[in-house]
């Protein structure tokens, strides 16, 4: 190697040695006489000196080195003098006095500061991702990537999974999110597609008796980009034959709890994990992927103002709706101005409004108050469990409207009164989900989870008389409000998978088409199996504190979906499009 030891490790008990070094000049100090640089590579930095008593040739050349040059340095290490000595780091207490200089690549003077964590506009950053990745920040994070895929490793392999490689050449199917396809050269007009999941591959290792299956699994959709989601990224994927909902639960919560123990020093909030119902997530936090880090629930007051004289109330009950509320602790303060930006987030959901109602010492004071009778403002003070100077905030609409809007405004609310301990982890689970839910836009069925989930046994009757009631044997793992993983257990019988194919609206004929193999397999012997899936980015960004997947991602995608760095996507050539026999329609 190019050098004895790594920068960050030199310790004082290498005093007198002589090592050599190799790495990128971090910061360059010139103080005439002496000279300066914090050498960094991977494990850290150390300060090396150059004076022209030790070598004049080396001082010399070192008054050409700029930041980012990659040197090379021959030295002794020695004490720094008392008063010198730096105590934030790991290398302060020593320093390495040079004798010999190889400049070994000269480096531009880069387009963002490497040794400064300065704001740097996300478009500089993924446009030179490479120098963005040489900042502790990125190296920090991709380094506890790796510790976390390492750990999950190592867990998968002492439960006995085994590790199998799925196709990245699939096969295009109507369910689930937007594929992206791949034109096919040898076969005309035709396509393969890019995996969602490796879904339909794993349930086959299943039919195949491989019994406990994982991968740590490259997905890609053609969705919408946010904050946490990628065109593709990365599952740890796994099914297990023989399996239960509670046994692939309880491998998931053991995995989780071990390895948050392991690499991280953020606290689990409640072990084991609570489990929630999909509907008392939704009644109790408007969404089916609580942040159980705070409280400050939604609260339904429809009973106690379903006779209301304030008409949106009673025409909302008479009309099926709900009223609910949250009650915001001390924030009775909040000013017009910021009751109004609070309206906004709400109505940005589609609520018509929100109604306010303050508990002062002088009573309750409200947008309202002239409508209230004492009756319903005792009601509601008691229902809420509001104390003097706290915050009512009420939406009356379609439970769906009031969820949504409410379960926006807890959001906001918790980050803004800093109800959120940044150190806390609360995970949860979320079961009994629905099986089906109607889409308006394609006015049929659709699975909420994946069309191979089963319903809960005795459910299976419903499928035909009310499908929308019909609950799916599924569980999703939530922590602080992100949805970390999905799964559930699958049907593995050719008449309950035609049956669900049929609730979906896909004709016998088209479900041939697109899942005969699967039908089949079904046919020859499949085991009673299930599983579940993890969204790796998801889970290292939460154990990075990163808000978006982009930080614990290499060479991640914009918000607009293109690589900056590769600048794709990107045309092809006219005599590729003809390989493909495609044709570019204007
Ligand atoms: P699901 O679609 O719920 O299930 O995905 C599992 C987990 O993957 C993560 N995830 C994403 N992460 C980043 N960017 C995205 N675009 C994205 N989409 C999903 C989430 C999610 O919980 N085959 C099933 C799993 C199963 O049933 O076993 C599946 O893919 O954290």
């Amino acid at each position: 190697m190019m050098k004895s030891i790594n920068c960050g490790l030199l310790r004082k008990e290498h005093v007198g040695q002589s090592v050599t070094l190799a790495g990128w000049v971090h910061r360059r100090r010139d103080h005439g006489g002496l000279i300066f640089f914090d050498l960094r590579d991977r494990s850290g930095l150390v300060q090396v000196v150059f004076s022209a008593d030790i070598s004049e040739p080396a001082h010399k050349q070192a008054e050409t080195v700029r930041p980012e040059f990659v040197v090379q340095v021959t030295g002794v290490v020695r004490s720094r003098p008392q008063g010198l000595i730096n105590p934030n780091l790991d290398t302060g207490d020593i320093e390495v006095e040079v004798s010999e200089l190889t400049i070994l690549n000269a480096a531009k003077t880069p387009p963002f500061a490497i040794n400064e964590e300065t704001e740097v506009r996300d478009e500089v950053r993924l446009r030179y991702r490479y120098l963005d990745l040489r900042r502790q920040r990125m190296q920090k994070n991709l380094l506890l990537r790796h510790k976390i895929t390492t750990f999950i490793r190592n867990y998968m392999d002492a439960n006995d999974f085994v590790d199998i490689e799925t196709p990245i050449l699939l096969k295009s199917t109507p369910e689930g999110a937007r594929d992206f396809v791949v034109p096919s050269r040898l076969h005309a007009g035709k396509f393969y597609a890019l995996p969602q999941s490796p879904q339909q591959m794993k349930q086959l290792l299943m039919v195949a008796g491989f019994e406990r299956y994982y991968q740590i699994a490259r997905c890609f959709r053609d969705e919408d980009l946010r904050a946490d989601r990628q065109l593709e990224f990365t599952q740890l994927d796994l099914e297990m034959s023989f399996a239960e909902s509670d046994d692939v639960r309880a491998l998931i919560e053991a995995m989780l709890i071990q390895l948050f123990e392991e690499v991280s020093d953020m606290k689990i909030r409640q072990k084991p994990f609570p489990v929630l119902t999909y509907q008392e997530a939704m009644d109790r936090f408007g969404i089916d992927r609580p942040d159980l880090r705070f409280g400050m629930e939604l609260i339904d007051l429809t009973e106690a103002v379903r006779g209301s004289k304030f008409g949106v109330f009673a025409n909302t009950a008479a009309a099926g709706g709900q009223i609910k509320a949250l009650c915001a602790p001390g924030a009775a303060s909040f000013s017009r101005k910021k009751i109004d930006q609070l309206t906004e987030t709400v109505k940005a959901r589609g609520a018509k409004g929100l109604v306010w109602l303050k508990t002062a010492n002088d009573g309750l004071r409200s947008s309202i108050a002239k409508f209230l009778t004492e009756e319903e403002k005792d009601a509601i003070i008691d229902l809420t469990g509001a104390e003097e100077g706290d915050l009512i905030l009420a939406v009356a609409d379609k439970p769906a409207v009031v969820a949504d809007a409410l379960s926006a405004l807890r959001t906001q609310l918790g980050a803004e009164l800093r109800l959120i301990d940044p150190d806390e982890l609360a995970l949860c689970w979320v079961v009994d989900f629905p099986l089906l839910e109607w889409s308006e836009e394609e006015s049929r069925w659709v699975a909420v989870h994946h069309p191979f989930t089963s319903a809960k046994p005795e459910q299976w009757p419903l499928l035909e008389t009310d499908p929308g009631a019909v609950l799916a044997n599924a569980y999703d793992v939530v922590c602080n409000g992100m949805e970390i993983g999905g799964g559930s257990i699958r049907i593995h019988d050719a008449e309950h998978q035609s049956l669900l194919f049929r609730a979906l609206g896909i004709s016998d004929e088209e479900a041939q088409e697109q899942f005969g193999h699967l039908l089949e397999a079904f046919s020859y012997g499949a085991p009673p199996h299930g599983g579940i899936a993890l969204g790796l980015d998801r889970l290292v960004a939460i154990l990075a504190r990163e808000e978006s997947i982009r930080e614990v991602i290499a060479f991640p995608k914009t918000a607009s979906a293109t690589d900056l760095l590769l600048n794709s996507p990107s045309p092809i050539s006219e005599r590729q499009l003809q390989e493909l026999h495609l044709k570019i329609a204007e």
